[in-house]
């Protein structure tokens, strides 16, 4: 055996940890500034995440036509039975503020002379997205709470810095064990706010930047947190689909301001699934195209931007616009190939509207969570507003219930870290993803979900072991969500919302019941 170095476990501890810089992160950590010292870390640049690629826009009922009942009906609906009332209702009653606070500290939204202008998009029955730059909301999000958490002095930002493990002691959680350039160390807290984002990446087609590997969901499995809902994955309608390009994403705004969907024979075809054509719920769309995909023998259809003027698409969406000019498409004067992509979960770790989670210690807020405010399925663009909305919520939980680390505590001490290896871990998170994506997909089935449980099982060993590169460590936790995806598909004998099984079509017996996940349960 060679010698294997292994590298001490450096330790140091925080009033409040928050892991991840998106939306939700940075949303918690200001509100927790105001109660002690806080460390945001990131495995990334801060800006790298999800937040950073939102498109379409922020959703919140501030125009002069809407309301928040209605904002709230047209949430609950899309969600197809399964949201968390009082979740939404806190969504949208606290969403105008949390808009109005982020305005104040230097948001631009675009706008109609001095009016705010609110965009259109599916399962909305009222403008009410507001966007800025057109079509880039998530940078213009993460620029001015990034400024807003630099200027906090108490505010301590350590990027790349991945969160590996939490530290539980007797059903609380202290803190994390970290690694920064392939050195370890325990950051221990009073509180730790888990904000790490999504997890798309566990499919071989995604909208999601690299860092959405569902590192949170895992972690909080593997320390004891309820997960639930893992089976409702939001599957995008439209992303790019071009040979040498990334699956970018193609606003479903684009669809609002009239964008038609055409099959391979430049047919319109939405007429044939849905009453609401183009604007029909994500799911709808997205099991449309697949249809259409098979009955033509084609791997993509068109988003057909004709009708929109080209200079209104060059001013209203110059980020698409230059992106798709980026890879030979001028979308001024062709349809944009187009395939659904994984874009969301819905499920996650479990939370109450505080944030809090069944471990003391431990909040999460974000996409990683699961407050139930998005049920089955999610409305478009109310994710922004839940980060800021929640967000602001466990940072204000975490402060008021932290206690302060015993002496016990702070005197742990930790193994160093056996630096473990895969070789083949590229092969095998491409073979997970592409899993992933064929099996337990838009489309779902017994036979094609047990097909992938047994391929996630043979995987297992991986979750048992411990790494110091991010890599190896994100496909721990890629191994570790796609096999809690694939069983609470298994689980739901039902066909709801953004979960669609084709051996139960239907909203059959039990079709109510949210589905927890707990390890040892
Ligand atoms: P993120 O913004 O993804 O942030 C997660 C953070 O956690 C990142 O900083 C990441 O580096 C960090 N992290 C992850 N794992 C670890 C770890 N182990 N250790 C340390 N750090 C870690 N929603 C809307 O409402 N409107 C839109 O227009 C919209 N458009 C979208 C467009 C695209 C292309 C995508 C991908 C999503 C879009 N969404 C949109 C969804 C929305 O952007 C996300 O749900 C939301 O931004 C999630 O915010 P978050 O703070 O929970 O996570
Ligand atoms: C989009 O712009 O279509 C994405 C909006 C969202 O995911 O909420």
């Amino acid at each position: 055996m060679p010698d294997v170095k292994t590298p001490n476990v450096k330790k140091e501890t925080t009033d409040f940890l928050v892991i991840g810089s998106g939306v939700a992160g940075l949303r918690a950590a200001i509100e927790l500034s105001n109660h002690g010292k806080v460390t945001v870390i990131t495995k990334d640049v801060p800006s790298e995440s999800s937040t950073e690629y939102a498109q379409g826009g922020i959703a919140v009922a501030l125009s002069d036509e809407d309301e928040v009942g209605i904002h709230y009906e047209d949430t609950l609906k899309a969600g197809d039975g399964l949201c968390r009332e009082e979740a939404v209702r806190v969504l949208v009653e606290e969403g105008p503020e949390r808009i109005m606070e982020l305005i104040s500290w230097g948001a631009e939204f675009d706008r109609d002379g001095t009016r705010l202008a609110f965009g259109l998009e599916a399962a909305h029955s009222r403008k009410r997205i507001l966007h800025a730059g057109g079509d880039s909301t998530g940078k213009e999000l993460e620029r001015v709470l990034i400024n807003k958490v630099k200027a906090i002095h108490g505010i301590r930002r350590l990027p790349f810095t991945l969160a590996m493990e939490l530290i539980v002691r007797d059903g609380a959680c202290l803190g994390a064990l970290t690694v920064s350039e392939r050195r370890p160390a325990a950051l221990l807290a009073r509180a730790t706010v888990l904000a790490t984002g999504g997890a798309g990446q566990v499919y071989s087609i995604t909208t999601n930047p690299q860092v959405a590997t569902g590192d949170g969901m895992a972690l909080a499995y593997r320390a004891g947190a309820a997960l639930e809902d893992m089976e409702f994955v939001q599957f995008h309608p439209t992303s790019l689909f071009l040979p040498s390009a990334p699956h970018f994403l193609l606003t479903e705004a684009l669809r609002g301001e009239g964008g038609r969907l055409l099959n391979a024979r430049r047919e319109r075809f939405m007429d044939r699934y849905h009453s609401e054509m183009e604007l029909a719920p994500r799911d709808a769309v997205s099991r449309a195209i697949l249809k259409e995909m098979e009955r033509t023998g084609s791997d993509h259809v068109y988003l057909d931007l004709g009708r929109m003027g080209g200079d209104f698409v060059k001013r209203r969406f110059p980020r698409v616009y230059s992106t798709c000019l980026t890879y030979g498409l001028d979308i001024t004067r062709e349809p944009i190939p187009v395939c659904p992509a994984a874009h969301y979960m819905m499920g996650g770790v479990k939370t109450d509207i505080l944030g809090r989670t069944n471990l003391r210690g431990l909040f999460a807020a974000g996409e990683t969570a699961c407050t139930g405010v998005h049920g089955a399925n999610r409305l478009a663009s109310n994710s922004l507003l839940e980060g800021l909305v929640y967000g602001r919520r466990a940072g204000q939980t975490a402060a008021a219930e932290a206690t302060g680390l015993s002496k016990e505590q702070l005197a742990l001490s930790f193994e160093p870290v056996p630096p473990q290896s895969i070789p083949a871990h590229d092969e095998i998170r491409g073979d997970i993803r592409r899993l992933m994506w064929q099996e337990v997909g838009i489309i779902r089935n017994e036979q094609t979900l047990l097909e992938a449980k047994r391929k996630i099982e043979q995987w297992g060993y991986i979750t048992e072991k411990s790494f110091l590169t991010r890599r190896e460590l994100e496909l721990k936790n890629m191994i570790q969500v796609a096999g809690l995806i694939t069983d609470a598909a298994l689980s739901r004998q039902n066909s709801v919302g953004a979960h669609f099984r084709s051996d139960y079509p239907r909203k059959s017996a039990g079709w109510q019941d949210h589905i927890t996940l707990r390890k040892n349960d």
